[in-house]
């Protein structure tokens, strides 16, 4: 078996949720459900044997020891952490708790785990520690994008302490030979993700009839990838990644935040018009990158408002993925033209999802059922 942890956030539940449609190999799956995990993502594996559902924070050391000692799993993969960019401008000591001094508690138990392991389970073990493109930094318009080799140059209280967890596990590696290996992917997108981030906050507000903010002018870029690709790039470096290596994961899908978001109005004019947009063809606006003057009042797009810019606000990220694919053999799958539509229609789709994460409700129910539970 294996044990995720963060696997109630978006990438970590969409990781799961895609490994139990691969594979048998059970989930141990290890989740503090702050604002940020949602069961709700998990309700299909509710019955399932091959998922164990553990309330907890990796930086409770006990109960992370307790974990690998009762599940004995061949590998440990970190999605766990306080991922999003604002908060940690607002409030970075959860950050340096959680993505710091949790991963360091993880790699210490991992440690002890994997040295008490037999020959054979010892050299099959792995500690897959999954990060971000915004370690590396800013890249300026005509800049190479981020590889492997790149500075760390990380800029925001959120990229400092992934940056610092990247360290750490390095470090666990070559000083006690911990098989690890770290993944560094760029921003992603799909089902099941929280609307404090851009795109699905985007949507729902578009849906709510509210603005929807353009921090600064709008032009920082960003490289997209379909949440189900990155799933299918980690399951390949768990396989065959090289250890002690580090693996950047990207889509090669460069937008301005601004195209992203006209791209999403111009997708939910044609799925779902606003009154007045009248009947239009369906695909009809597949043709439009830019909402016309005359519908601008009855467009989504005429929704758009521009907001102070985030403090220090990278301008630009960019992966080069060429390592991955040239040793791993792996592609994305999507472009963002195939995986924005999908995502759109995922979030019309599935308004009780989105009902209960905007409500709170979920949280309630977490509550009443886990309360004060680890298992
Ligand atoms: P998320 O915020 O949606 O989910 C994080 C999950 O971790 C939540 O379920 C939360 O409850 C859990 N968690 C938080 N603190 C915990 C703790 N102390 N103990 C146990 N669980 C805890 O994040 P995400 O977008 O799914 O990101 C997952 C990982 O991928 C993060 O490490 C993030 O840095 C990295 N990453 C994210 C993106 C992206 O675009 N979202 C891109 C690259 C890398
Ligand atoms: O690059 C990978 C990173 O991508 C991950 O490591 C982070 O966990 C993840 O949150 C994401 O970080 P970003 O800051 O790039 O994502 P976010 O969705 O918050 O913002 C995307 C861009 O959109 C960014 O340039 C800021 C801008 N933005 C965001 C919000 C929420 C706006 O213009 N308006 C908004 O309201």
């Amino acid at each position: 078996m294996i044990l995720v942890t963060g696997g109630a956030g978006f990438i970590g539940g969409n990781f799961v949720l895609d490994w139990l449609a691969q594979c048998d190999e059970p989930v141990i799956n290890l989740d503090a459900l702050t604002y940020a995990g949602n069961l709700d993502t998990l309700k299909s594996l509710a019955n399932d044997p091959r998922h164990t559902f553990v309330r907890g924070d990796i930086c409770d050391r006990e109960l992370v020891g307790k974990l690998l000692a009762q599940h004995q799993p061949r590998a440990v993969i970190n999605f766990a952490a306080e991922s999003h960019v604002d908060r940690s401008i607002h409030g970075p000591g959860d950050f340096i708790q959680t993505n710091i001094v949790g991963t360091f508690n993880l790699l210490e138990n991992v440690r002890t785990y994997w040295s008490g392991l037999e020959h054979e389970a010892k050299q099959a073990f792995r500690f897959l520690h999954v990060s971000t493109d915004e370690v590396y930094g800013t890249l300026g318009p005509n800049d190479a994008p981020f590889s492997e080799t790149h500075r760390v140059e990380p800029n925001s209280p959120y990229s400092a302490s992934k940056a610092a967890s990247d360290h750490l596990v390095r470090a666990w590696h070559h000083t006690y030979g911990l098989p690890v290996i770290t993944t560094n992917c760029s921003n992603n997108y799909g089902p099941y993700h929280f609307p404090e981030k851009l795109i699905p906050l985007v949507i729902l507000n578009a849906l709510a009839g509210k603005p929807l903010p353009i921090y600064g002018d709008g032009q920082q870029i960003r490289d997209w990838l379909y949440v189900k690709d990155h799933c299918s790039a980690i399951r390949r470096v768990l396989a065959a990644g090289r250890l002690g290596e580090t693996y950047n994961v990207g889509g090669w899908n460069e937008k301005a935040n601004l195209d992203v978001v006209h791209t999403i109005c111009a997708i939910l004019d044609e799925l779902k018009p606003k009154q007045g947009t009248g009947n239009r063809e369906p695909g009809a606006v597949h043709a439009e990158s830019r909402v016309p003057d005359s519908d601008s009042q009855t467009s989504y797009a005429a929704q758009i408002t521009y907001v102070t810019d985030r403090p220090g606000h990278d301008r630009r990220y960019a992966i080069d993925a060429r390592k991955l694919e040239q040793e791993l053999g792996w592609k994305p799958a999507e472009t963002f033209e195939t995986g924005i539509r999908k995502t759109v229609e995922w979030y019309l789709n599935n308004s009780d999802w989105v009902d209960n994460v905007t409500s709170g409700s979920y949280r309630e129910w977490v509550a009443k059922q886990y309360h004060n539970t680890n298992s």
